[in-house]
């Protein structure tokens, strides 16, 4: 069994959701082509430090929820997140249990081709900087809209849904792609599909079980008793 998270599996420790229609949800508020995106970067680089280092404090205020930590208690799980955060690993998942698609906010990279990756203090994030390698500037570690996937993520995403019996997809609203995609290829192949989600979601058509509910309230309930396999 494999879980596909999103935003949702985080909003019950306040990190805000990109779409949600019911709350403060960051693109109704914020322009993803300004903050999100290479051009954006090049126009303005401070304005995006500074937005990313906002969310980066939001962050090291938060902690695990019961939703993460229901899906740490069961060590067979295997994790393919589109969230930034870290706090699946707060709750005790390995960090090489994840397969991150869309990076790591919690790191910064050379937006050049150095390769030079430093992990943030979140409580006291840097501000605009030269990459100490190579002279461009750092960046936070996440993809942003236009950027490929890291590749060996995605693969390893990829092989994962095409082998599971069972999907569990959790808080996300199939809104980006190719991330939403894994969803449809683990179906074909002939995985279950089970959503948790607040409300309907892209994914609500082609799930064998759709439950709906805060992912605090009904992971916990899904996997009481349960114990999977490493
Ligand atoms: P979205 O913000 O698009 O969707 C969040 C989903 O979580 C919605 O369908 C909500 O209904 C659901 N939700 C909210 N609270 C929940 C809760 N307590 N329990 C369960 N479900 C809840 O977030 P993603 O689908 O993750 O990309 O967005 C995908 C990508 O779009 C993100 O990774 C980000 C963004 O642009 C990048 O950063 C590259």
């Amino acid at each position: 069994m494999a879980v596909f998270s999103g935003a949702g599996l985080s909003a019950e420790s306040g990190i805000a959701t990109f779409r949600d229609q019911e709350t403060d949800a960051l693109w109704s508020r914020f322009d993803p082509t300004e903050l999100a995106s290479v051009d954006g970067f090049a126009r303005n680089p401070s304005r995006v430090i500074d937005w990313y280092n906002w969310r980066r404090g939001r962050l090291a205020h938060a902690a695990p929820n019961p939703a993460h930590r229901a899906l740490a208690s069961q060590p067979g799980l295997a994790h393919i997140t589109q969230n930034v955060d870290d706090l699946l690993e707060r709750a005790g998942v390995s960090e090489e249990g994840i397969h991150r698609l869309h990076g790591s906010i919690i790191r910064d990279r050379c937006h050049a081709c150095c390769g030079y990756l430093e992990t943030v203090d979140l409580s006291h994030p840097p501000p605009l900087r030269d990459c100490p390698r190579c002279g461009a500037l750092l960046r936070p570690a996440v993809v942003w809209f236009g950027e490929p996937l890291p590749e060996r993520a995605f693969r390893r995403a990829e092989r994962l849904c095409a082998e599971v019996d069972c999907l569990l997809v959790v808080g996300t609203s199939g809104s980006v792609y190719p991330a939403a995609g894994l969803v449809a290829l683990a179906r074909a192949r002939g995985a279950g599909i089970v959503v948790v989600n607040t409300q309907p979601s892209r994914h609500s058509s082609g799930a064998d079980v759709e439950c709906i509910g805060p992912a605090g309230e009904l992971l916990p309930q899904l996997f009481e008793g349960l114990s999977l396999r490493s």
